[in-house]
């Protein structure tokens, strides 16, 4: 048997995306530790048992992780490093809601996708920094809805501040299509994080890109949640508008996979990547104003003591 030399964890890994890219990885190669990091413990570790039968790679195990609570994120990093897996070389931060129009707040009092999309995969990267071997490398999943001048109106996202992103007024906040507005909003703000850690990483070993997928009809989050005429929108109506842009799991898991072990993308930092394209992100993206006001409350709310 193969003794694994390296780990990478993937964050919400037991299914789409996630699962996909995981799937690949171990499928590359048995020198490779897949640690699946998922909020259900039955979920997760049903999909390790299926990940190890489909890959034969032994290697591979769930580890507790709910992005809602800055106490279970603290908990996970705690357990990885006691755990002693083999050295661990890559971090994908890829788990995401989206919301509907009704506001929830986590235990910590934060907007839930702000904290789950976002401020957790802050907190897990800060956590777990000294514990990187380098070179390592960092992947956020992200959407091309993260552009202000993007073709679905109805997705624009709406960065004002980071304060206001955590503690919506209620009123506002439940407005038709807010959902919508805070997801296509936390998948910029990962697209911001990533030319921030990006920017503090240099000369450290350590590089951060930032992913679109595209879309998956085929995952939770892209459909399978949703209400049938949704679904049959997003399955069969949306593809006539924008087929380059429609993607599935299997497809996006193996290029996200890619980014993760591929000799070709060494060195390579700060960018953005529309599946296997380099792509120029939003302008907005770079707007320092914003990109240090989301580092700053980002630090106050997680509570950060060494930030990077
Ligand atoms: N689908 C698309 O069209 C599309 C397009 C662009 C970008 N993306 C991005 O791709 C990524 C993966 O999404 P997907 O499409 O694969 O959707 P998915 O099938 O719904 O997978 C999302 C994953 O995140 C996990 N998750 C949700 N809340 C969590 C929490 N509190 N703590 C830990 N894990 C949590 C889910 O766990 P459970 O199974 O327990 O819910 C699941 O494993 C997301 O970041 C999404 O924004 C998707």
């Amino acid at each position: 048997m193969t003794n694994p030399e390296k780990s990478v964890i993937i964050t919400g890994a037991n299914t789409g995306l996630g699962y996909d890219c995981a799937k690949n990885i171990a499928l590359e190669s048995k020198t490779w530790h897949v640690v699946l990091a998922c909020r259900d413990e039955k979920k997760g570790r049903e999909a390790a048992t299926r990940m190890i039968s489909e890959t034969g790679n032994p290697n591979i195990s769930f580890l507790h992780l709910d992005l809602s609570s800055f106490a279970s994120v603290k908990e996970f990093a705690n357990s990885y490093i006691q755990n002693k897996y083999p050295a661990l070389n890559a971090l994908v931060c890829n788990a995401g809601i989206s919301s509907d129009d009704i506001t929830t707040f986590t235990k910590d009092g934060i907007e839930t996708t702000f904290q789950v999309n976002c401020l957790s995969h802050f907190l897990l990267i800060h956590l777990l920094f000294a514990h990187l071997h380098l070179p390592a490398r960092i992947l956020m999943v992200s959407s091309e809805l993260h552009r202000n001048d993007g073709p679905m109106k109805a997705f624009l996202p709406n960065y004002t501040n980071a304060h206001d992103l955590a503690f919506p007024e209620k009123e506002k906040a439940d407005l038709k299509g807010s959902g919508n507005i805070r997801y296509s909003t936390s998948k910029l703000c990962m697209v911001m994080y990533t030319h921030e850690f990006s920017e503090r990483f240099i000369n450290k070993g350590i590089t951060i890109n930032a992913y679109n997928p595209g879309l998956m009809p085929d995952t939770g989050l892209g459909g399978l949640n949703k209400k049938l005429f949704q679904k049959l929108f997003l399955k069969y109506i949306l593809p006539l508008f924008v087929k380059d842009a429609m993607s599935t799991p299997q497809r996006s898991g193996k290029l996200l996979a890619n980014l993760v072990t591929s000799e070709k993308f060494e060195g390579l930092t700060g960018k953005y990547f529309d599946r296997d394209k380099e792509i120029a992100p939003s302008k907005e993206s770079f707007d320092k104003n914003k990109t240090t006001d989301l580092w700053n409350t980002s630090v106050e709310l997680t509570k950060i003591e060494n930030e990077i």
